[in-house]
């Protein structure tokens, strides 16, 4: 089983684009898929078309330890179930302040939910903060995706972000490791992206070889700018059913292409 984090810490990068399209495309390609759902803007639940309604329950009932995933994820396509998430998980920084051993309380639910229900990918949508949430992801993954876009001051949060997960790697999970980086919001042709791409390239060769992004590959797709993968969350569908034909859906299969790759490269790193 693969479980990855899409995570970066800057609004907007493509995220939860990235995460929605990764798991539905994976479960399409038959892959059984899990995505997480841990943003209390609930962005990937709506965009697979699950409205959080009174009182469904979500992953915020098994950060409380009330639920387990088991009983909180949904069956939304075949191979694809999603854990949701709602607007009351903002309040889980809080409540766990006091609580000991809170980083790892997504680990160990997932550890449960591992044993019970066979799964080949574990993907799950960070929110845009470094907080107790993206801590718990960090902790209860082996891979993260780093969405980016391209621009001017993309690299500016990424020594913040890379430090958090170095430091997690030392104090919570050692076998966290930065597999990729996904260049979301590209637009085709202009020389700032491309010099992003190479000062991006010239940084991760230069890491030291014990960071945990310092085998981390840049994918060789860029995801495009496209409407439609804009569009496709107020319809509640992964682009590869709200517009198969797209230049979106095309980008996100190569992505995905990449990532069944990198299994039979041997270069993943498998979860027990
Ligand atoms: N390649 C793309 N082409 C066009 N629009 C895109 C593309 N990728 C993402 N978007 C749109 O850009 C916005 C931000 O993308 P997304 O929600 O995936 O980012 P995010 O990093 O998850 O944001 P947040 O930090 O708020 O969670 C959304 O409206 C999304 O539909
Ligand atoms: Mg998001």
């Amino acid at each position: 089983m693969r479980t990855i984090a899409v995570m970066n810490q800057k609004g907007g990068v493509g995220k939860t684009t990235t995460s929605v399209n990764l798991a539905a495309g994976l479960a399409a390609r038959g892959r059984k898929v899990c995505l997480i759902d841990l943003d209390p803007q609930g962005h990937a639940s709506m965009h697979l078309g699950v409205d959080v309604t009174g009182s469904m329950p979500t992953i915020y009932q098994v950060l409380a330890g009330e639920k387990t995933l088991a009983d909180v994820r949904h069956m939304v396509a075949p191979n694809l179930w999603v854990v949701p998430a709602n607007i009351e998980l903002a309040a889980i920084e809080m409540e766990l302040a006091n609580v000991s051993d809170r980083e790892l309380i997504l680990r160990d639910a997932l550890q449960q939910f591992a044993k019970s229900q066979p799964l080949d990918y574990i993907v799950i949508d960070c929110p845009p903060s470094l907080g107790v949430l993206t801590i718990n992801a960090l902790t209860a993954v082996k891979e993260v995706f780093i969405p980016l876009q391209p621009h001017f001051f993309a690299l500016q949060g990424l020594s913040k972000l890379l430090e958090t997960t170095a430091r997690v790697t030392r104090r919570l999970n050692r076998d966290l490791k930065v597999s990729g980086v996904v260049i979301c919001l590209f637009e085709t042709g202009t020389r700032l992206a491309s010099d992003v791409i190479a000062d991006l390239t010239n940084f991760l060769r230069a890491s030291d070889s014990n960071a945990p992004w310092a085998n981390a590959r840049i994918f060789q797709t860029k995801v495009r700018r496209n409407i439609k993968l804009a569009e496709a969350p107020s319809f509640g569908q992964s682009i590869f059913d709200y517009e198969p034909k797209s230049a979106g859906a095309q980008d996100y299969l190569s992505i995905i292409e990449e990532v069944i790759a990198m299994e039979a490269a041997g270069s993943v790193p498998q979860a027990a």
